[in-house]
């Protein structure tokens, strides 16, 4: 548990401390001083080497139990940090129009998010969507919070690791869906993750996944494995509502359940 504890506050404290301390000196004599230290400081984190080495072993960390990490990285203060992203005209809800039209054309009616966090992207299929919607993740205070933030709302919201099975039978949705969750699966798990959710889904699949590595997040390559199973990508492109910085893609597979089981 403390080691859990220890991991969490090497990979996400430095974020967090760094935006406390930037946001409670910001406007007082201290921020001038301050602001000469992040500059000393720029040079350092733009050196390759110092660069590549932080990153290699905070990437060690994550991958050691990214399960630890997102009990810890839900909750409020997680949804306090999304804030930027929600509520009337925002970015999520753009995000959930894409998504809704996208799903809508497919003509599903029954559907699953994996690794659904907080619920953001169930909350605006619900505004737009007359289907059954269904969430699951492996973190409890991703849940818990998900129950609060869909309220008057209710729907299925199941505790599961995608990489080690879902509670769920064969075909059960017609669409299953992430949205940067598996991303965040370290290889070789991320296969595992993908086989689960082929098994899940009777018609499609659909990624909107970063394509970028860093200490949490891993490029994979969806298309390759889903055609090793015998699945055929049926769009791919970068997905238009990227935060700046992002690179986040969105692909939609078909699935041929008489084959590749
Ligand atoms: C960045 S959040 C994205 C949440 C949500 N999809 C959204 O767009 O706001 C990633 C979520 O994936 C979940 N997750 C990561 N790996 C998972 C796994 N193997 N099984 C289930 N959930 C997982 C995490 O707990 C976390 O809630």
């Amino acid at each position: 548990m403390r080691l859990e504890a220890l991991r969490y506050l090497l990979l996400a404290g430095p974020k967090r401390w760094r935006a406390e301390v930037t946001g409670a000196l910001r406007g007082t004599p201290l921020w001038t001083p301050l602001r000469t230290v992040y500059h000393r400081c720029r040079p350092l984190w733009r050196n390759p080497v110092v660069r590549a080495r932080v990153l290699a072993m905070r990437r060690r960390l994550y991958c050691a139990d990214p399960r630890s990490y997102w009990q810890q990285e839900g909750g409020r203060q997680y949804t306090q940090d999304e804030e930027f992203l929600l509520g009337p005209g925002s970015l999520t809800e753009q995000q959930g129009r894409f998504l809704a039209t996208a799903i809508a054309a497919l003509g599903a009616t029954t559907i699953l998010e994996v690794g659904c966090g907080y619920g953001r992207m169930l909350k605006e299929l619900r505004r737009h969507l007359d289907a059954r919607l269904v969430g699951c993740d492996f973190s409890e205070p991703q849940l818990k919070t998900a129950r609060e933030y869909l309220a008057p709302v209710t729907m299925p919201l199941i505790l599961a690791d995608a990489t080690q099975g879902l509670p769920f039978a064969d075909s059960a949705f017609e669409v299953v869906y992430t949205q940067g969750s598996l991303m965040h699966v370290p290889p070789p798990l991320d296969r595992s993750y993908r086989s689960e959710l082929a098994r899940i889904a009777s018609r499609y699949i659909i990624h909107t996944e970063d394509v970028q590595d860093s200490d949490s997040m891993f490029a994979h390559d969806n298309e390759r494995h889903y055609k090793e199973l015998g699945h055929r990508l049926v769009e791919a492109r970068p997905y238009p509502l990227n935060l700046a910085g992002q690179t986040m893609k969105f692909e939609i597979f078909e699935l041929r359940n008489d084959r590749g089981r």
